[in-house]
């Protein structure tokens, strides 16, 4: 089963508004047209709309957020809705990222509720899912996979899973300057591919796209994609230059 690898940056709390538009300006240069792998960027709400503006229809990167709300509308102060982000052509979204675990209390009830929200929006969500270093060591792995798996993708059908991407973030290889070793990301992709097949069925963990992200860099994104169960990458840190972050991308093309 051949899947597009899928690349994105998640500037985090990076970039203002100007600074995304002198970021994007070469970048879009760089990739003006349809490339072999999907490209995706992920500013803060305040720079997306700069963000959009440059990214046009056929352009071949994809404007992303970060988070959502579940909720439609309404009294939720500082929330910002799937209408909203649909508005100005988003159409991926990130969810269930660790820093979004840790640091505001999302659990894997509240994620799954924001991918329905998403999917009935008509936005990708790239799920993130990832185990601490403590839980790893601790023979909890695979336990904690299946467990954010099963419960952040709860009645989701078979059919929505063709929007759905992955995103495997080992916590201790975020922001760390650790990566996962080829064969840890591999071995633990495989595990979650396996994972989905129990969950839906096989061909749809065949299908779906699942991303490595920790400390991704131009050194050792090659190695990394050359892995059968690694699709792409969610980077931090090294999206923030465009130059590296073009160097990522191209070892995805190269992938
Ligand atoms: P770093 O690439 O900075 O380790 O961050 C990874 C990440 O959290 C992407 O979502």
């Amino acid at each position: 089963m051949s899947r597009k690898n899928i690349i994105a940056a998640n500037w985090k709390m990076n970039m203002t508004p100007s600074e995304a538009a002198a970021f994007l300006d070469p970048f879009l240069n760089t990739f003006s047209e349809a490339t072999a792998v999907d490209i995706v960027i992920a500013p803060s709400f305040i720079a997306m709309p700069k963000a959009s503006e440059l990214i046009t229809p056929n352009s071949a990167v994809a404007l992303s957020a970060q988070n959502m709300s579940h909720e439609a509308s309404g009294a939720f102060t500082g929330e910002t809705s799937a209408a909203m982000l649909k508005e100005i052509n988003t159409e991926y979204v990130i969810l269930g990222h660790s820093e979004r675990r840790s640091l505001y209390g999302e659990d894997d009830a509240v994620i799954n509720k924001k991918v329905h929200a998403a999917l009935s929006a008509d936005l990708k969500p790239i799920l993130c899912i990832g185990e601490s270093l403590e839980e790893r060591e601790g023979g909890q792995l695979e336990s904690v996979l299946t467990t954010q798996l099963e419960g952040s993708l709860a009645d989701v059908t078979i059919e929505q899973m063709g929007d759905v991407v992955i995103a495997y973030e080992p916590v201790w290889a975020i922001g760390t300057g650790v990566t996962a070793t080829p064969e840890q990301a591999q071995d633990t992709q495989a595990f979650v591919r396996s994972v989905l097949a129990k969950i839906f069925r096989e061909e749809v963990a065949a299908a779906t796209r699942i991303q490595y992200g920790g400390s991704v860099k131009p050194g050792n994104a090659a190695d990394l994609i050359g892995r059968e169960d690694i699709d792409g990458f969610l980077v931090g840190g090294a999206s923030l230059d465009p130059q590296s972050f073009a160097e990522i991308v191209s070892a995805g093309i190269g992938g």
